[in-house]
């Protein structure tokens, strides 16, 4: 059987794959079988991360933003040396409104060189902090936009040069949240921070015999990308989320470097999707498990007025460590079934039922003139350069090169972009500056989480993806927008190109 084949029937077999975790467990059952031989965790509480608004300062929405090293105990009994944003390890969740403009002060008070890129947000190129707007230690960045995205959770997070893997490791990420709670009370959606909507922020660390993080780009972890056996949410392992409301809403994010989810509830309960990466669906969709790539997220509708005990999984099986030689070995690199967070609802205020139907009207692209369609080829060379360390990671033949502007487009049009991926491995690709629609995924409809409007989509081996795009209104004929594929080693390691829009 092909392997995509093989990844398209997966979808339907859901029963089989849930058979074996489809009772309700108790809080104490599932921590039994969460796989890890050594019990280093306790129970620990949900980390709600602080949310930081900005000052409004002569019209504008201020962000001070630190970039900063600490300590931080993430296993049970020893601390990590960690980065963080305003916070010894990642960052607070920063939220703003369409419409607004938002000056963000970034002050650099690591002793390495950092860039700091808004993941999802249409912005002129020189605002968008890839590579390109470099922060030197003790400098401070000004990056200043009007929003125009449309209500989403986004990701902000390191993009230094050839350094984002390792920085995004030890802690340089977090979520972006634009927000409108009138509309969403209008819809019927849970939208109050802390009370009934949660950010759900995945990362998956290996840490040394010391209890330090343990990151080795060597040509084996290149490849696969980095992947670690503590599953963090929100940076901390092994907690308990006690919801204030029965009806939650669920920013999932996915800011893992390499590891792809494959979730589902433990009990295998249905949940409503409601948003994809650039914001809401048309219409709720009904769903008892999603994936989810490197710098993917969704956001989900989940009823707990049964006030069962519930955990959110990770099932193996999907993901690059899923293939053959790529898994194996090492105990870091597992492909094995995770608990990621545990629910209990049993205290929480009862809500009354998610009813929606309808979402919004998302714009019809269906007949907009495309000025370009243009090839990408996501390629890993496997001869000598590869197995030598010295590069094998294209883009259409091409490793980064932050002198080469490998494409230019015109603001104001639409564009297809055609994804092909003749590599063994699958990658989530990423375009800047805008929000695109998957229209197919070699030929046939994308899933139900790839609907609406995405800035990531993930291309499996062998594959051929096609999406659509506006190349946005923001012009500059010098600095360059990034496309990459988000497993971080990889983007690393050369698969990143540039684009300008002009
Ligand atoms: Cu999430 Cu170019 O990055
Ligand atoms: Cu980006
Ligand atoms: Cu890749």
């Amino acid at each position: 059987m092909k392997r995509r084949d093989f990844l398209r029937q997966g979808l339907g077999m859901t029963s089989g794959l849930i058979a074996a975790t489809n009772s309700p467990l108790t809080l104490a059952q599932t921590i039994s079988q969460t796989g890890f031989s050594k019990p280093i965790f306790n129970l620990n509480d949900f980390n709600l991360p602080t949310i930081e608004e900005g000052q409004t300062i002569q019209g504008k929405q201020v962000f001070k933003l630190r970039l900063q090293q600490g300590q931080t105990r993430i296993l049970a009994d020893t601390t990590t040396e960690t980065i963080g944003i305003n916070q010894d390890f990642l960052a607070p969740v920063l939220r703003m409104k369409k419409g607004q403009t938002v000056k963000m002060e970034v002050t650099n008070n690591l002793n390495e060189t950092a860039a700091l890129h808004w993941h999802g947000m249409v912005l002129p190129a020189t605002e968008d902090g890839g590579p390109h707007q470099a922060i030197q230690p003790g400098k401070t960045w000004v990056a200043e936009w009007k929003i125009l995205n449309e209500p989403s959770t986004l990701f902000y997070h390191s993009h230094t040069h050839n350094q984002t893997g390792q920085q995004v490791w030890r802690g340089l990420g977090g979520q972006m949240q634009i927000v409108d709670v009138d509309r969403d009370a209008d819809l019927g959606i849970p939208h109050q921070y802390g009370i009934d909507d949660y950010p759900v922020i995945l990362m998956d660390r290996a840490f040394d015999e010391s209890g330090e993080f343990y990151y080795n780009n060597t040509r084996m972890n290149k490849m696969r990308g980095m992947h670690g056996d503590v599953m963090l949410v929100n940076g901390v392992a092994n907690s308990v989320l006690k919801p204030k409301k029965t009806l939650v809403r669920l920013r999932l994010h996915n800011a893992s470097n390499a590891r792809f989810y494959h979730l589902a509830f433990s009990d295998n309960r249905s949940f409503q999707l409601i948003a994809s990466d650039g914001g809401l669906l048309e219409k709720p969709t009904t769903l008892r498990q999603i994936r989810l790539a490197p710098a993917e997220r969704a956001e989900i509708v989940v009823d707990l007025s049964d006030r069962n005990p519930i955990t959110l999984r990770s099932i193996k099986g999907y993901g690059n460590l899923s293939m053959g030689m790529m898994g194996g070995g090492n105990a870091r690199y597992l492909d094995q079934n995770f608990d990621l967070l545990h629910i209990d609802s049993s205290q929480s205020e009862r809500s009354s039922a998610f009813k929606t139907t309808q979402l919004i009207t998302l714009p019809d692209w269906s007949k907009v003139q495309v000025t370009q369609t243009r090839r990408m080829s996501l390629e890993m060379q496997m001869g000598p350069r590869m197995m030598f360390g010295s590069g094998g990671f294209t883009i259409n033949g091409q490793a980064m090169d932050m002198d080469v502007i490998n494409e230019v487009a015109h603001s104001n049009t639409f564009e297809i972009w055609e994804l092909q991926n003749p590599s063994m491995m699958h990658h989530p690709f990423h375009v800047h500056n805008t929000q695109f629609k998957v229209l197919d995924r070699d030929g046939k409809a994308p899933y139900p989480w790839e609907n609406g409007f995405k800035d990531t989509v993930t291309v499996h081996a062998d594959e051929k993806i096609r999406i659509l795009f506006p190349t946005g209104p923001y012009k500059d004929s010098k600095i360059p927008y990034m496309y990459h594929c988000h497993i971080l080693e990889h983007e690393d390691a050369g698969m990143m190109g540039q684009f300008t829009v002009t």
